[in-house]
């Protein structure tokens, strides 16, 4: 079928090369002509394992273009909106302003009897005011409202192999184009057509379950900080009844990246709007915790240091989260960055984001190298879950660090070897 893909950002370009892997004719349109040269050129604007593979693959097959002029969307049947909705500069709401510009410029060149599919995340109450604009502007296009699911650094079987897809519409004949192609994509995922405000809800509401279990457990560390409980197993004696689960459960400095944070702000700001604000009142406290949670790492480092001034402190991972080169609200980055603002030297290494961490936080030390960002450490922080770091061997970095203390920020190291090879832990809500 011939598509288009409206943004190619994270979530439109992973769509876009996905389904021409499928063998669809997709057309992508950005208005940003140096991230649509890059994919022309093969290049990915950032990392996703197994993308550039696959874009590579339908490169060669002809199956996707990219442009930044929006009329080549003209013979499409499907435009899909994947347009960022950011955290709005001072506020707690997202910012529609690139979303609302595309959908208009779609609409105005969209063929007769296409279907604009809305993939962004989006307060709810979005979609039913585009659909009115739609109507007053005359034109016969359906609008269809498919949130999405992928998680970063898992995005391609994610998006090959979705757990479900949520399609919602003003009525459900309005979903046929919509659902049988993903019919074609997706045979075995399960199907849930619904209005639109169901599926603008299923997006923030799955997202804002997820923020929190992580805050519950990072409550539960806080507790365990104060009554000598160790948190880590408390999650795994309570995850093990299925109706609890152990998924998301990882206590440790908490959620960050371009999701979770914002989208449960922009769910409290909508509340507020809708006056709802007392049944979300939760998500404010959650919140709360999972900054609160970048407080308690930034207190034990400098319980651990006394005066941080002229001390070392390698840290392990500016990435919000292992397999991503994202450092959008990153806790580990946050951390590093305060610390050397106490006067700590903070060397940070990454193995994939330290370009966009050193565009973000250009005055911290940082390594490609993990030896040299360990080297003549007072301190060590353990902040984001690369595998490189989990398989380190406790007994060679103890001979390049000054001291050999170690904080788990996301409570993965294998205590006992460290410990064995004399090392001295320190976690959150965990006494090591
Ligand atoms: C999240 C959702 O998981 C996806 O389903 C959703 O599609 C996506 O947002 C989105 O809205 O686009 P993602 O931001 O890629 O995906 O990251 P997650 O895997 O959810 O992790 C979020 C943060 O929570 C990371 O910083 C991670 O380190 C942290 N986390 C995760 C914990 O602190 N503890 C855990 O147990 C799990």
């Amino acid at each position: 079928m011939k598509i288009s893909v409206i943004g190619a950002g994270y979530l439109g370009a992973t769509h876009a090369i996905c389904m021409a892997s499928l063998g669809h004719e997709v057309v992508v349109v950005d208005i940003d002509s140096e991230k649509i040269a890059q994919l022309a050129g093969g290049a990915l604007p950032f990392f996703e394992p197994g993308l550039t593979e696959l874009l590579k693959k339908v490169g060669e097959s002809k199956s996707i273009t990219f442009t930044t002029e929006i009329a080549a969307i003209s013979e499409s049947a499907i435009h899909f909106l994947c347009l960022g909705t950011p955290q709005a500069s001072g506020q707690l709401g997202a910012d529609l302003t690139t979303l609302n510009k595309a959908f208009a410029a779609t609409i105005d060149v969209a063929p007769e009897g296409s279907v604009v599919v809305g993939k962004s995340t989006v307060p709810v109450g979005t979609a039913e005011r585009l659909a009115a604009e739609l109507q007053e502007s005359q034109k016969s296009l359906t609008l269809n409202w498919n949130p999405e699911f992928l998680r970063e650094g898992h995005a391609v079987a994610d998006t090959l192999e979705p757990n479900r897809i949520v399609i919602g519409a003003n009525q459900e004949s309005d979903t046929a184009l919509l659902s049988d192609f993903y019919r074609s994509v997706a045979p075995n995922a399960p199907q849930f057509i619904t209005n639109f405000a169901t599926a603008e809800l299923v997006k923030v509401a799955a997202n804002a379950f997820l923020a929190t279990k992580i805050s519950f457990i990072n409550a539960m560390s806080e507790v365990a900080d104060v009554t000598g409980a160790d948190v880590s197993l408390l999650a795994d004696a309570i995850g093990i009844d299925d109706r609890i689960g152990r998924k998301f459960l990882g206590a440790g400095i908490g959620f960050g990246g371009g999701c979770l944070p914002k989208d449960i702000r922009a769910f409290l700001a909508r509340a507020d709007e809708l006056g709802l604000g007392d049944s979300l009142q939760f998500l404010r406290e959650f919140d709360l915790i999972n900054q609160r949670a970048r407080t308690r790492a930034v207190a034990l480092a400098l319980k651990e240091l006394g005066d941080p001034r002229g001390k070392k402190v390698a840290v392990l991972g500016a990435a919000f989260k292992p397999e991503s080169d994202d450092v959008r609200d990153s806790p580990a980055l946050e951390i590093a960055e305060t610390l050397a603002t106490l006067g700590a030297n903070v060397v940070v290494t990454d193995p994939r984001a330290l370009e966009n961490a050193q565009v973000k936080v250009p005055d911290l030390g940082y390594s490609e190298s993990i030896t040299e960002a360990l080297r003549g450490a007072d301190l060590v922080m353990h902040l984001t879950e690369w595998s490189e770091y989990r398989e380190l061997d406790p007994l060679e970095v103890k001979k390049v660090v000054k001291n050999p203390i170690i904080f788990d920020g996301r409570n993965v190291l294998d205590v006992e070897s460290w410990r064995k090879a004399g090392w001295k832990l320190l976690a959150l809500g965990r006494t090591l």
